[in-house]
């Protein structure tokens, strides 16, 4: 029996694609868990690079079989699309290679209208969410309304689901938010049609996944966003809808809690966020220039899914000890340490001061109040000139850049296993 368990640990776009990548190699199930098309995995076949959002990015090896668990939200549209750009590159996309749980919820283009209206109506204080129906396709799921993957194999009831999504949304669309109506019965039609396409790829994959495990078949379960995003313990309320935390995998797949063998937290050498809410080592200037990059490479700091220029600053050991503890992370994969190569001085924040008084956790965990109010107080370490991105083994790397990954080892309690230092496959050091 082994699961394997691969986290953000900061606000996502850690750069888990990466350690995915390697780990999907060696597992017989690649599975999401949670979470939809908010996501953006960035994924190379051959000389093809392109942005998988809800698909397992697992997938582009050819004897994985790919699952979209029950705890997801997933977009028809977005899913078919994808299975056209993996057939193109070559990916076989049969039913019986890439699962969709039953018990997963869909997302209709009535919930993107809802988010985005929603989410403009906030004024100062939007959530910057990426629009895509996330939000709203996880409150009718919490509702009880919610359309789940089995009704598309249920004709007779189907539609009936569908036009009273579409009707309770029109609602809020019109009264709520003064917009014009949309048309239910075309855009049920159309969404009836769209969806009808996924019936072959439904299953119980719980049910699948349990028996597998049993089996030793071994399974990936690949995280999407980050802790700081988690519903229940991210930077509330600048979070998405769901469990993006290891906890939120066994619910997710509907597995057990004794199945759980590796947790493995991937963190960017520095931290990032996009949308709104507090980010206590946030910089500008030259520094989060360099942090962000120009925009001119793919693996710039500018969103997947959005295109945003994302928010940088230093890392924040206090949130990534807070992130260790709730996923109960056994090993950190430190991602863009390359990036960091260049600047003369690096900080790490240890602790807060958080109203006079020295900190090193938050009285109600990142709580985006107490956040706000949270200065940091970083440990500076002397920067390394050297481009790193070629290094293939730790003895090779600059005795600063050791020094940066021993500091994060120090400060966290959790052993660094694997740094990666550029965006290519071959670009990492094991440890
Ligand atoms: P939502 O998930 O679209 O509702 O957005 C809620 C918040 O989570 C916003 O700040 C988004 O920018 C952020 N978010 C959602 N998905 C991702 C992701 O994959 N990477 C980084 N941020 C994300």
């Amino acid at each position: 029996m082994s699961l394997s368990i691969v986290i953000g640990s900061q606000w996502g776009d850690e750069g888990k694609g990466r350690i995915v990548d390697l780990l999907s190699s060696q597992s017989d199930f690649v599975a999401r868990f949670s979470g939809g098309d908010n996501a953006g995995h960035t994924v190379t076949v051959g000389d093809q690079v392109f942005k998988l959002h809800t698909i397992p990015s697992g997938i582009v090896h050819k004897h994985t079989i790919a699952i979209l668990g029950g705890g997801m939200v997933i977009n028809p549209f977005t899913f078919l699309d994808e299975v056209q750009q993996l057939k193109e590159a070559g990916v076989d996309t049969s039913p019986n290679r890439l699962l969709i749980s039953h018990a997963a919820h869909l997302i209709t283009p009535a919930h993107r209208l809802l988010d985005q209206a929603q989410d403009a109506a906030r004024g100062k204080q939007a959530i910057g969410t990426t629009g895509r129906g996330i939000g709203p396709a996880y409150v009718d799921k919490a509702a009880r309304r919610g359309i789940r993957a089995r009704d598309i194999l249920d004709p007779a009831s189907f539609p009936q689901k569908v036009s009273a999504c579409y009707e309770t949304i029109n609602r809020s669309l019109v009264q709520l938010f003064g917009q014009n109506p949309i048309n239910v019965e075309e855009m049920s039609a159309e969404f009836i049609t769209v969806a009808n396409k996924l019936a072959p790829h439904i299953c119980d994959c719980g049910a699948l996944l349990r028996g597998a495990l049993t089996d030793g078949s071994s399974v990936l379960a690949e995280g999407a966003q980050g802790t700081l995003l988690d519903i229940d313990h991210g930077t509330y309320p600048f979070v998405t809808s769901s469990c993006t935390t290891a906890p939120g995998v066994l619910s997710g797949l509907g597995l057990g809690i004794r199945t759980v063998d590796r947790v493995i937290g991937v963190t960017k050498a520095f931290q990032t966020r996009v949308g709104s809410g507090p980010f206590p080592t946030e910089l500008e200037g030259e520094a989060a220039n360099h942090l962000r990059g120009s925009g001119a490479n793919p693996w710039d700091e500018f969103g997947t899914t959005t295109g945003r220029p994302r928010r940088v600053g230093w890392l924040d050991a206090v949130l990534l000890r807070y992130a260790i503890e709730v996923n109960g992370i056994t090993e950190l994969c430190i991602t863009k340490a390359d990036v960091l190569s260049g600047l003369a001085s690096l900080e790490i924040a240890s602790a807060y001061d958080l109203n006079g008084e020295q900190i090193k956790s938050l009285p109600f965990g990142p709580e985006s109040g107490d956040l706000e109010a949270a200065a940091p107080i970083c440990e500076e370490l002397p920067g390394w000139n050297e481009d790193i991105s070629q290094i293939k083994t730790w003895a090779e790397l600059p005795r600063q850049a050791q020094g940066y990954i021993e500091t994060i080892e120090a400060l966290s309690g959790v052993p660094v296993k694997m740094i990666s230092v550029g965006p290519e496959r071959s670009q990492y050091i094991s440890r």
